[in-house]
């Protein structure tokens, strides 16, 4: 079928959604041109990209880009990867540091900042009634970039509002992740984690806000670390996997507390006042640092806030006060990668990215078991949504029960199903906006 704007309508009531939102081909196709062409999307963190030539791949649902870091002037910039001769792919997938970008099909060869510099053979150019200086053969830019505290994102659509009136005050995440490190930056510290999953990407996404699944979904992962712990030898020290693994155990009434804070266009987090990454020990080396980068009272301010997960819609998840994020990168109505990358405090010291990369290892990998569960649910939510038993999923619990603020944000208790509506209500607007995406600026 050919989905009109009141066929959509349909799919999405304020506490439920139909099914073929997660299921449907041509659905996901008008996602990747409306939701993924319209809204800020992460491509990296500009210390992936340190050096001139610098650059990494990645993909906007079916769009590959291409993130670099100009030679001449230092700048970052993102493109459409492809050839402006034939269309090839021009960088395959991955990341490296390049003089220059030659197409591997008639070598066209592009600099750093997008311009085309040779189209071969010369000899014949002349003659040959083409104009290789039309800026039209430079690689496209996506419409537009911004970067804010070494987040970078882009726009496709040319028409978008920037990035700080669309993330608005979900951007205070980042600024506190920011402030974790005594001089104010942070650096990806080794590669991506790289985690296919058989599953619709707003699975993923609504997961990240969900306070009520870790005490299910997660209970074989708890009794492991609980067993663990109760065998270790009296007195001995507690080691750091417990307490990171341990508060996945936490009881319904704390998973309750941590309460729930969403912004317009989908964004949100929870943990407002605690969360399980509130009770880890104090590193006294990283505290004589903050302490010294910042005074004591500030210092208290910053560590205060230890946000769970916060979800700038939709592409990019962050932990904060463990300094871990993930990336949602759409492949198919069925399939999305999630890649995890680990960051570095600028001025902590070592044992703090220890902590993050062991985080990483217990949780997000796909070899955690944590990571594992998760994944085994939103194989079985893809699946079972296939199921014609029943045509909706609900999203109910605490609807009548929101508590709007002042700022705009919007509170909740940990079991409201919140971020969800959250989440469609903006889906929503963004699927039935049929207004054609201005892709060049
Ligand atoms: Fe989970």
């Amino acid at each position: 079928m050919s989905y009109s704007v009141e066929d959509i309508e349909k799919l999405v009531e304020p506490a439920r959604v139909h099914r073929k939102v997660y299921t449907d081909e041509e659905i996901f196709d008008l996602e990747m041109e409306r939701v993924w062409g319209r809204t800020w999307i992460f491509a990296g963190h500009a210390s992936e990209v340190p050096n001139g030539g610098d650059y990494k791949t990645f993909n906007i649902g079916s769009q590959s880009m291409l993130m670099v870091r100009n030679r001449t002037n230092d700048d970052i910039s993102v493109f459409y990867n492809r050839c402006t001769h034939k269309g090839a792919k021009l960088v395959g997938d991955g990341k490296g540091c390049a003089k220059a970008f030659r197409c591997p099909y008639h070598a066209w060869t592009f600099a750093t900042d997008g311009q085309l510099l040779a189209t071969p053979p010369t000899k014949t150019l002349e003659t040959s009634g083409f104009a290789p200086d039309d800026p039209e053969y430079n690689l496209r830019p996506a419409a537009q970039i911004d970067i804010y505290h070494g987040f970078v994102f882009v726009n496709l659509d040319a028409n978008a509002p920037g990035l700080k009136e669309y993330f608005g005050d979900s951007l205070t995440s980042i600024d506190n992740m920011v402030e974790r490190s005594p001089e104010g930056e942070l650096e990806i510290a080794g590669g991506v984690l790289r985690y296919r999953h058989d599953c619709n990407w707003k699975s993923f996404v609504e997961n990240l806000n969900d306070n009520m699944h870790p005490m299910a979904t997660h209970q074989s992962a708890i009794e492991a670390c609980q067993g663990y712990a109760k065998d270790l030898p009296e007195g001995s020290e507690v080691p750091e996997t417990v307490h990171i693994l341990g508060p996945f155990g936490s009881s319904y009434d704390f998973f309750e507390d941590m309460s729930h804070v969403v912004f317009p266009n989908g964004h949100s987090y929870s943990g407002n006042k605690v969360s399980i990454h509130s009770a880890y020990p104090p590193v006294p080396d990283y505290v004589d640092a903050m302490e010294s980068a910042y005074g004591k009272e500030k210092t208290k301010e910053i560590f205060s806030c230890a946000r769970h997960n916060t979800v700038y819609y939709p592409s990019l998840t962050i932990k904060g006060a463990i300094q871990a994020i993930r990336v949602v990168r759409p492949i198919s109505v069925n399939c999305t990668d999630i890649e995890t990358y680990t960051f570095r405090l600028k001025g902590a010291p070592d044992e703090m990215l220890k902590r993050t990369l062991l985080y990483s290892r217990l949780i997000n990998s796909p070899s955690s078991i944590v990571g594992a569960d998760d994944l085994e649910v939103y194989e079985r939510v893809q699946a079972g949504l296939h199921s014609q038993g029943h045509d909706w999923v609900s999203m109910e619990r605490q609807k009548d029960h929101d508590q709007p603020q002042a700022d705009g944000s919007i509170e909740a208790t940990g079991s409201s199903e919140l971020p969800f509506r959250n989440q469609y209500k903006y889906w929503l607007q963004l699927m039935t906006n049929t207004e054609t995406v201005k892709i060049k600026a």
